[in-house]
């Protein structure tokens, strides 16, 4: 074990307040990272940061937008001087903007672009600096299965593939320095995002998962806990020769 002043490696979970963020950063936590729980607004960290310490772990909370460069910069040395330098990143943080092409403003594409690709790129940006340093790092990002086309998400699903090609460089550019990248792409996962989803389309959440589930080789939709495992999978110290990978973890091949 290197990174951290605690003797233990820190990790950032961008969007961790609530979904798959959340989970992910109790996962990390459980695996004995020190995690920084960043999300928009400090305060919403609380609950996640609570579950973790409860659990035994370290933790911090962070409020910051990760499509701002001087918040993200702050951020990330203020998690480097109180938690440690960190060497695992996980780009998670996410929104959606759906609707029909025809339909589609410029600010509903502006803003997805905005979290998930610009927020990835600035994120990954400042923190790569500690994993030189440690000659070790980790960063992973959240895709999705809409990266194949879906219905309604041209923004997303265009930031979505994006974000492949953007770690398969980052895996390219950083390899040599003990730092691997790589891609979870979730199909259809029971969150406040995708019951969002289920309640503009005027459908109950069990409803709506039920049909789902129906064109889901598993038979059943995605739980958190299914997504922060992968994760989990590409951040550990056995992981360090699988880079520029892209991982569909949606119940079949495509969900
Ligand atoms: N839920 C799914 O079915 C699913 C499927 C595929 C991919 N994903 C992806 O997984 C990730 C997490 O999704 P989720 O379902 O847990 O979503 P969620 O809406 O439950 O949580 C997203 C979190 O990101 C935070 N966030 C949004 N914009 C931010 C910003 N600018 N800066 C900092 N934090 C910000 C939100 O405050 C929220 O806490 C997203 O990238 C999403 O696109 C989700």
């Amino acid at each position: 074990m290197t990174g951290s002043t605690a003797g233990r490696r820190t990790a950032i979970v961008t969007g961790a307040a609530r979904g798959i963020g959340a989970a992910t950063a109790q996962r990390l936590a459980a695996d004995g990272l020190a995690v920084a729980v960043l999300d928009l607004d400090e305060a919403a960290t609380t609950g996640t940061v609570e579950a973790i310490e409860s659990a035994g772990g370290r933790a911090l909370g962070v409020g910051a937008d990760v499509s701002d460069a001087e918040q993200v910069q702050s951020a990330v040395d203020r998690i480097a001087s109180e938690l440690g330098p960190p060497v695992v990143l996980v780009n998670n943080a996410g929104v959606t903007r759906d609707n029909l092409l025809f339909k589609m403003t410029e600010s509903d594409w502006d803003t997805v672009m905005a979290v998930h690709l610009r927020g990835s790129f600035l994120m990954s940006r400042a923190a790569q600096k500690h994993m030189i340093d440690a000659a070790w790092g980790r960063i992973v990002n959240l895709s999705s299965t809409a990266a194949l086309g879906n219905r309604g998400q041209a923004n997303y699903s265009a930031a979505k593939a994006g974000l492949q090609g953007f770690t398969k460089t980052l895996a390219v550019e950083l390899g040599k320095f003990g730092v691997t990248a790589n891609v979870v792409a979730p199909g259809l996962v029971e969150s406040d995002m995708t019951r969002a989803t289920a309640e503009r389309l005027g459908r109950s959440w069990d409803d709506y998962a039920a049909e789902r589930a129906k064109g889901i080789p598993v038979g059943r939709v995605g739980q958190v806990a299914d997504i922060a495992h992968a994760v989990s999978f590409f951040a550990s110290e056995g992981a360090g020769f699988v880079s520029g990978q892209v991982l569909y973890v949606a119940g079949g091949p495509r969900a």
